[in-house]
């Protein structure tokens, strides 16, 4: 292999070729190396193609492709780890963009809890570390486990790594029996800038920035390259405990810090929402000096009595947020406008821009959200942009903020090219050809061609593989694109992934030996498929791809049935508009007439109910995990509160009947088991005596739950 051509005689074209050629043969690279035992390449020629890569794009930074080679930190370890089940899942944080955005914030909170706008509520404002997260594990004060966040539930075991970060204590005095310490693990601007020049001169791997090197290095397979990697760590929260650590977030703080953790200096009391803004302020005055990235300020109720009755959403605490600072802007070229067609048919526009770094990173795809959204018009039909139009050939002002795909923001038609024309937005799919209408009301054209639509089914195929829905090793968007076209083995509809084997086996076994695969890596992907046949109900019905269920209302939906049987059975009986199981999809707090019209229509089409079922017969469906809720008095009950309720909100309510194993519907139905009703409660008391419902006060519901 030439990998000796240096890189200052390239041209700007032959340097865009030659990054072109690495991405090939570095995923390459990557895919053999993940399905085959035998990789094309060394490590050391492997290696020798990255650096490569990185020296071309360090001289034209501009040509740095989204696919870049350098940005998939660890691509080739990833599979060394083994994997490690949290005892307490590690959460996410929900976003706050403005001060507006955190007066709610603490609004929201009063509402939860019932406190009136002047009573005293304290929260804790600390940056937020942009570095990846870790939990330690440490029973009888002796670090036992570290592992990565993974998707939350699942993460990697880099316990010995973990051992190698000087600001991780091996072990503690006075430990409780288990504790759990949660952080960022992350890399200085220094560490970083001295890293990457002795990779330089060693001929390693260069980072694209902090975050990646801290997660390249934490993610070794060989524990002693973490060693010689600076990794810094700070604590700011815990998972499991044997003993709480204190009563208020500060005080835990305080408590971890004098365990040995590095805590934030920056993490101060915040009596108002004034102060905490006033904090955000100044920690983003210093944001330049700290010698370390962050992209935010956290804010967290310190009251830990209070954290654990404002609990958590699927995938976030009510009693934490992460207030963001604002995003990076820069101008550029439009390029192009392309179109593509996702799983609902939607017709994207895509911005193609000369590239442009914003906020350190290269764009050059951005989205241009729908066909008003080019005109100059929001969804309400409102203007945007002074009704300014967006033409190809016109200079372009890119938005970028955290990880979400950048947009095109703004438009200065004073750069406008003579030859610019208004874009005309397609009426026909550019995949299949059919018409794309756009319904009324509906901001988004859609591909009418359904399933014969061949970028819907793969898109719709793709979402269905992805990590939140069946995530099968081995089988992600990139071999579903081989798979759909393929003349032996195709697939064409989720059920084709779980009979792959069997029709391989019809096929005379030819899967062994393809291009790029062998027995063995044949024999890797019928084993990951048959991992995921076992599946969580909620996943299921969330990688269908049903239009607006998504993962969270998705989990809704399965608690609230606990089995895919019943839930079948009830969606299907749903299509009676008049009948009591529409009410009841109705009445699950979080679905709406939209959603639930989407998934009774999904389960009353022929075509779509037919792939569905052919599916899960495949499958072993498992039922939603409700909470522990045995001798609980309500069980299983489906409970209804109405009224004014004066010992508790009715958020905080729902919440605690939930955790009680209770199904809480907003509306009253034959399928009522009881009615909470508070003073002033009207037409639901009424329907409920009719129908010769239980009815309780709020006393005696909080005497019925008592203890329970
Ligand atoms: S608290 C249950 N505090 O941000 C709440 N997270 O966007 C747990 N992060 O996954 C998180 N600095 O990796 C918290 N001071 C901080 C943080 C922080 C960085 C990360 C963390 C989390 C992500 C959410």
């Amino acid at each position: 292999m030439s990998n000796s051509i240096s890189t200052p005689e390239l041209t700007e074209n032959e340097a865009r070729e030659e990054l072109a050629r690495l991405a090939e043969l570095l995923q390459r690279a990557n895919t053999l190396y993940h399905a085959e035992d035998a990789p094309e390449i060394s490590d050391a020629e492997y290696d020798s193609l990255k650096r490569r890569n990185a020296e071309i794009e360090i001289r034209f930074p501009q040509l740095k492709r989204q696919d870049s080679p350098s940005e998939q930190v660890g691509a080739r370890v990833s599979v060394g780890f083994s994997k490690v089940t949290h005892a307490v899942r590690m959460m996410s944080l929900g976003n706050a963009f403005d001060d507006e955005d955190v007066a709610d914030f603490d609004k929201s909170i009063r509402k939860y809890l019932g406190l009136a706008s002047d009573a005293r509520l304290a929260f804790t404002a600390e940056p937020k570390i942009d570095g990846l997260s870790l939990s330690l594990r440490y029973e009888n004060g002796q670090l036992i486990q570290a592992a990565t966040r993974g998707d939350g539930e699942v993460g990697e075991n880099v316990t010995a790594n973990a051992r190698m970060v000087s600001d991780i204590p091996q072990q503690i005095e006075n430990a409780p029996e288990i504790l759990e310490v949660r952080g960022e693990v992350y890399m200085s601007h220094e560490d970083f800038e001295r890293l990457n020049a002795r990779q330089a001169e060693t001929g390693g791997k260069l980072f694209a920035n902090p975050r990646n090197a801290a997660a390249g290095s934490l993610r070794q397979l060989d524990s002693e390259i973490t060693r010689s990697r600076p990794l810094r760590f700070f604590a700011y929260a815990w998972g499991e405990l044997s003993a709480p650590l204190a009563d208020s977030q500060m005080g835990a703080i305080e408590q971890l810090n004098s365990f040995g953790f590095s805590t934030n200096e920056l993490t101060q009391l915040c009596e108002t929402t004034q102060e905490m803004l006033s904090h955000y302020r100044d920690i983003e005055a210093q944001r330049s000096t700290l010698g370390y990235d962050i992209d935010g300020v956290v804010y967290k109720v310190n009251d830990l009595a209070l954290q654990a009755r404002l609990g958590f959403r699927s995938t976030t605490p009510r009693w934490a947020i992460a207030h963001k600072f604002p995003a990076e802007l820069a101008w550029t070229r439009l390029e192009a406008i392309d179109i593509q067609v996702g799983r609902t048919g939607a017709l994207s526009p895509v911005a193609r821009l000369h590239p442009v770094t914003v906020g350190g990173v290269v764009v050059s795809n951005a989205t241009l959200h729908n066909e008003d959204y080019i005109v100059g018009r929001d969804s309400k039909g409102e203007t945007i942009r002074d009704g300014k139009d967006i033409r190809v050939g016109d200079w372009v002002q890119v938005y970028r903020a955290g990880d979400v795909i950048p947009k095109v923001a703004d438009v200065d038609v004073s750069k406008r090219p003579g030859e610019a024309k208004p874009y005309v937005f397609p009426t026909k799919c550019p995949e299949c050809q059919s018409d794309a209408i756009r319904e009324e009301g509906d901001a988004v054209r859609r591909c009418t061609g359904g399933l014969i639509c061949p970028a819907q089914a793969v898109e719709k195929l793709k979402h269905f593989v992805s990590r939140k829905a069946f995530d099968i090793e081995g089988l992600g968007a990139k071999q579903i694109e081989m798979f759909y076209d393929d003349p032996d083995l195709p697939i064409k509809a989720p059920v084709d992934i779980f009979t792959l084997q069997q029709r391989d086996a019809a096929n005379l076994n030819k899967m062994a030996n393809r291009k790029g695969w062998g027995a063995q890596s044949a024999g890797n992907l019928w084993a990951a498929i048959d991992e995921k046949r076992a599946i969580p109900f909620g996943r299921l019905l969330f990688a269908l791809g049903i239009r607006h269920t998504g993962e969270s209302s998705a989990n809704l939906i399965a608690n609230h049935y606990g089995s895919w049987s019943e839930f079948e059975r009830a969606v299907t009986a749903a299509s009676d508009l008049s009948g009591p199981e529409w009410e009841d999809l109705l009445g699950i707090d979080g679905v709406g007439e939209v959603m639930a019209r989407a998934l009774v229509s999904a389960f009353s089409q022929s075509a779509e109910r037919e792939s569905i079922d052919d599916l899960v017969r495949q499958l072993q469906v498992k039922d939603a995990k409700r909470p522990d809720s045995s001798g609980s008095p309500v069980a299983e009950k489906t409970v209804v509160f109405t009224g004014t309720l004066e010992k508790m909100t009715r958020a905080e309510a729902k919440a605690r009947a939930e955790a009680l194993g209770a199904k809480v519907s907003g509306s009253v139905s034959k399928k009522t088991d009881l009615l909470v009703a508070g003073p002033g409660a009207g037409s639901k008391a009424k329907k409920a005596a009719e129908l010769g419902i239980e009815t309780l006060d709020e006393d005696g519901w909080l005497q019925l739950i008592e203890g329970a």
